[in-house]
């Protein structure tokens, strides 16, 4: 028990020297970044200038490489590291150490046959203990042929970044590179909403423009986000126009806290027919979770010069969400973003229509994050009683502990909807008669739960007092 509590006070403390350090400078002012080239064995500087390091900070797996290499342009999207199934738990992880702050973190995920079998894996990326991605053999052609890029946005509250990859079938997870590049803590709306939602990319869209971004293009972005081009996301059947400043200043982009790159303002789309709506479908969506929708718009027609000349509505899912006048909000050529959130979402995918109310609706570019409440306080919880009660192997505690249940899953922990319908929490733990030792953590007593059963363990140490609030709610301990 003792050699548990001295551990733990060694990792608390090393933290507390991180965090302080770290509050001396904010790591998006100090440029604090890493590309890490997954299977990668040595550092280099891509032809756009970006540094990436040889493959580093996993805790297990093993090393591979696409089935055809020269499909693949850029160096770091060739090697992969994967993780069959025999590593456990932790091994199933990068854990990048990083200074408090929030991050925008792009993994790009590749399959090309690289073990000759045919068979894409199914797993689900969680960072720091929440859901982020999931991938579901059969892939999509496109994307078990050319990789995928996906990222998200989160904070890092503890000094690491625990980028976790759990294999819910045989085929083991794979992963060909994390980028991660710390941005203004209070972007996307966090002065409102916190800043404890993960927002999971759902399409980041420029118009009128091909795909651009640091690590494809030379073109610059504060934060490192890549645009694409909304073509695909866009209905094909309405006529559009692409426009563009044609070397016309735009101002008020790259301003804090979300520095949104000024060449997003620099092109834009609008349609051909004036009765026409501009319409995009975003892709498929949970309808549990919330959407935050970012429209990027300037008027970059030299032909609109007043306020009423250019009018239209957007529509969110069927709902008349706002008008807007660009010219009479912020003037010519000068960058106006507005946001919006989607809440209790009835259908897939998301519809966003702009209709025309005087002139043609015109756009620059579109964003749309699912956003996740971090669902970590539970999986910390049960991190800390694993360690605490040296959980041994053969009960599967590995990965997030409400993963769905086809996953080698934890045994004794039940799980079930939050009160708010949102995530899924320990509910139950019965752990009775596993010959566990070692002590019951405090983080326990915060968590959800309403039963816990320990009884017939060799367990010491005090039951902390939190638990017995457990009790006094109506729910079930027993302990010796
Ligand atoms: C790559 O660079 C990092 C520092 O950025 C260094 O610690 C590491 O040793 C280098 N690795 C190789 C293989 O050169
Ligand atoms: C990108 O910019 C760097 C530095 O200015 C330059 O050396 C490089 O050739 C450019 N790459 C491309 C593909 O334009
Ligand atoms: C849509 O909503 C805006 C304000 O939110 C309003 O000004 C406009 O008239 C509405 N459009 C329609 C067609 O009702
Ligand atoms: C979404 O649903 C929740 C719970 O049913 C409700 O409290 C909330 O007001 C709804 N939000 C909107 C925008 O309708």
């Amino acid at each position: 028990m003792s050699h548990h509590l001295v551990r733990l006070f060694l990792l608390l403390s090393s933290v507390a020297i991180d965090a302080s350090s770290a509050l001396h400078s904010d790591p998006f002012t100090a440029g604090v970044g890493l590309n890490i080239d997954c299977g990668g064995t040595s550092n280099f500087t891509s032809e756009f200038g970006r540094p990436w390091v040889a493959d580093g900070y996993y805790s297990g797996g093993a090393v591979g490489l696409v089935a055809e290499p020269h499909h693949f342009r850029l160096p770091q999207e060739r090697t992969l590291r994967l993780f069959p199934p025999v590593s456990a738990g932790k091994k199933n992880c990068y854990s990048v150490p990083l200074p408090p702050g929030r991050y925008y973190l792009r993994t790009f995920t590749v399959y090309d046959n690289y073990d000759s079998k045919l068979r894409t894996p199914s797993f689900d990326v969680s960072f720091e203990g929440t859901l982020v991605f999931t991938w579901r053999s059969p892939w999509p052609e496109a994307a078990a042929r050319s990789g995928a890029y996906a990222d998200f946005i989160a904070a890092v509250p503890d000094g690491d970044a625990d980028l976790c990859f759990c294999s819910i079938a045989t085929d083991p997870p794979v992963i060909a590179s994390v980028e991660v590049a710390a941005i203004h803590p209070l972007a996307y709306g966090a002065a409102s909403t916190g800043v404890d939602l993960i927002l999971v990319n759902y399409g980041r869209l420029t118009a009128g423009s091909s795909l651009f971004g640091p690590g494809f293009t030379n073109d610059s972005d504060a934060f490192s986000r890549v645009w694409q081009p909304d073509a695909y996301f866009r209905r094909r059947d309405v006529p559009v126009k692409a426009l563009s400043t044609g070397g016309h200043q735009i101002l008020g982009a790259n301003q804090a806290p979300n520095y949104f790159p000024v060449k997003l303002y620099e092109t834009a789309v609008t349609t051909v027919n004036s009765a026409d709506a501009l319409v995009y479908l975003l892709p498929p969506v949970d309808t549990h979770l919330d959407y935050m929708v970012w429209f990027h718009f300037a008027e970059i027609d030299s032909g609109v010069t007043m306020a009423g000349q250019r009018v239209f509505d957007v529509l969110i899912g069927g709902e008349n969400a706002t008008r807007i006048d660009i010219y009479k909000e912020v003037g010519g050529f000068i960058a106006f973003k507005w946001h919006y959130i989607v809440e209790n979402l009835t259908s897939t995918p998301l519809v966003v229509k702009l209709v025309p109310v005087v002139g043609k609706p015109i756009i620059c570019g579109l964003e749309n994050y699912a956003r996740c409440a971090l669902g970590s306080c539970h999986v910390m919880a049960m991190q800390a009683l694993k360690e605490s009660l040296q959980i041994p192997d053969r009960m599967g505690w590995h990965g997030d502990p409400c993963a769905p249940s086809t996953w080698d899953s934890w045994e004794g922990v039940t799980c079930h909807h939050s009160d708010n319908g949102q995530n899924l929490v320990v509910t139950q733990l019965d752990l009775s008669s596993n010959q566990l030792t070692g002590s019951i953590p405090d983080s326990l007593g915060s968590s959800n739960l309403k039963v816990i059963l320990l009884n017939n363990n060799q367990l010491d140490g005090q039951v902390p007092e939190k638990l017995y609030s457990i009790g006094v709610h109506g729910g079930i301990i027993e302990v010796k």
